[in-house]
């Protein structure tokens, strides 16, 4: 059986790292011809700071595996010679609640998605609290081009040039997976085990994919947050920006306006003088501003990003935040006495995003880190799925 669940009010990492390369399309900037890496850094080594109150509630008590790595085949295809070069694919296992094999007890695989796959595990507390129920045996097997997982030593020679990119697509991923399953099973004299492989964003669409391409491998797929369907001409091209809308849209109908009409405002005002340096004020910036378009990309993140991870209890995956973050954010916005500018307001928004852990100074509009190892995906996500965002009237 294929277990799909889509789940609609959380969103989708993989849209969404993409959506923050085009970020300014939101607000009607021309879009880039080649996403870059992301429009402004994702995950600011900044915002993964805690404080050690938010450090002690986010880490799982019940998060714990030994890594290990894999010799894996650089390329399941094209059976060229130099497609038999051997790399060390990274994962983490699990086998303190594994009923064995003589008891057919199940394998749970987590197909790793576009990051380090210990950020993946330790926020995946599903598997961890499911497996002493199962008697399962727990993997998560880090994708190839992320996190340890480079095929060419390190990460810059890996990301060098096409030749060594062109090995970084979903269909290699998988049968990355599928090798790696068929090996663990033999090593474990488990051949009778049934798999179900987990995953969520682009890692639930790999895991729907794998149970598709290789059902003698798995019994079934869990597959959150994944839009397999998202792709040309299936659904709307708004839809992404449509469901972020309509959570802010759902928590306060003025919240909303408020946000809609912060995009005109932010461009009148930085056409004034002395303008820019006004936004530069309002929005805490480190730098003073030079264009305003860092602004839209910032802003652009903490409402998507909200959305995504618009959780019902206080979290920290991208970063820390409050149980529902889009709510908290909506009550911050119409707080304000009326006739504050839009401004003020959405500012004071995004710093729940940027500044739940109250420890930032200032704002770093144009921080590029990459705590999470995440920034191949600008490449894979361009080559492998954009489609042209749109957000007209959002
Ligand atoms: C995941 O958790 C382990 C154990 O607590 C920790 O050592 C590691 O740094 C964490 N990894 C990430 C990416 O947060
Ligand atoms: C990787 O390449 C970048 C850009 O060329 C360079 O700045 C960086 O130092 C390199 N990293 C390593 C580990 O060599
Ligand atoms: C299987 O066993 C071999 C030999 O011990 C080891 O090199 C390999 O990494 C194992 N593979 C898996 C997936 O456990
Ligand atoms: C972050 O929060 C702290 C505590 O509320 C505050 O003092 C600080 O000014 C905030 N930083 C920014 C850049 O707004």
């Amino acid at each position: 059986m294929v277990a799909i669940r889509i789940h609609a009010g959380l969103l989708v990492l993989f849209l969404c790292l993409a959506a923050a390369g085009t970020g300014s399309l939101c607000a009607g900037a021309p879009p880039s011809p080649l996403l870059g890496i992301h429009g402004r850094s994702i995950f600011s080594r900044s915002r993964t700071r805690s404080n050690s109150m938010l450090e002690k509630k986010a880490e799982h008590p019940l998060v714990e595996y030994e890594t290990r790595y894999f010799s894996q085949i650089l390329d399941h295809f094209t059976y060229r010679p130099q497609g038999y070069k051997i790399f060390q694919q990274r994962y983490l296992i699990n086998d303190k609640h594994w009923g064995g094999a003589k008891k057919k007890a199940p394998i749970f695989v987590y197909t790793g998605n576009e990051g380090t796959i210990d950020w993946f595990a330790n926020n995946t507390g599903f598997l961890f609290e499911n497996a002493p129920k199962f008697g399962a045996l727990l993997v998560f097997i880090e994708h190839r081009f992320y996190g340890k997982s480079m095929p060419f030593g390190s990460r810059n020679n890996s990301y060098k040039s096409a030749e060594t990119l062109g090995y970084l697509n979903s269909q290699q991923a998988l049968a990355d997976y599928a090798t790696f399953i068929i090996e663990l099973k033999k090593n474990l004299s488990a051949q009778a085990s049934p798999v179900v492989v987990f995953g969520g964003s682009y890692g639930g669409m790999l895991a729907a994919w794998f149970r598709l391409k290789y059902p003698h491998l798995a019994i079934g797929a869990v597959a959150s947050s994944a839009p397999i369907l998202h792709f040309d001409n299936i659904v709307p091209k708004n839809t992404f920006y449509d469901i972020v809308s309509n959570d802010f849209k759902k928590a306060s109908k003025s919240c909303f306006n408020v946000i809609r009409e912060s995009w005109n405002d932010l461009q009148s005002q930085s056409m004034k003088e002395g303008g820019l340096q006004k936004i530069s004020k309002i929005f805490r910036t480190c730098k003073d501003l030079k264009t305003v378009d860092p602004v839209r990309a910032w802003l652009d993140q903490a409402f998507i990003y909200s959305a995504m991870t618009n959780y019902p209890t206080e979290t920290n995956f991208l970063t820390p935040l409050p149980a529902y973050p889009v709510t908290a954010m909506c009550e911050v916005i119409d707080s304000f006495p009326r006739g504050t500018d839009s401004l003020s307001r959405v500012s004071a928004a995004a710093s729940i995003y940027y500044n739940y852990s109250n420890t930032e100074t200032c704002f770093e509009m144009e921080d590029d880190s990459d705590p999470h190892g995440l920034s191949g995906w600008g490449w894979q996500s361009t080559k492998e799925y954009i489609k042209e965002p749109c957000c007209a009237g959002h």
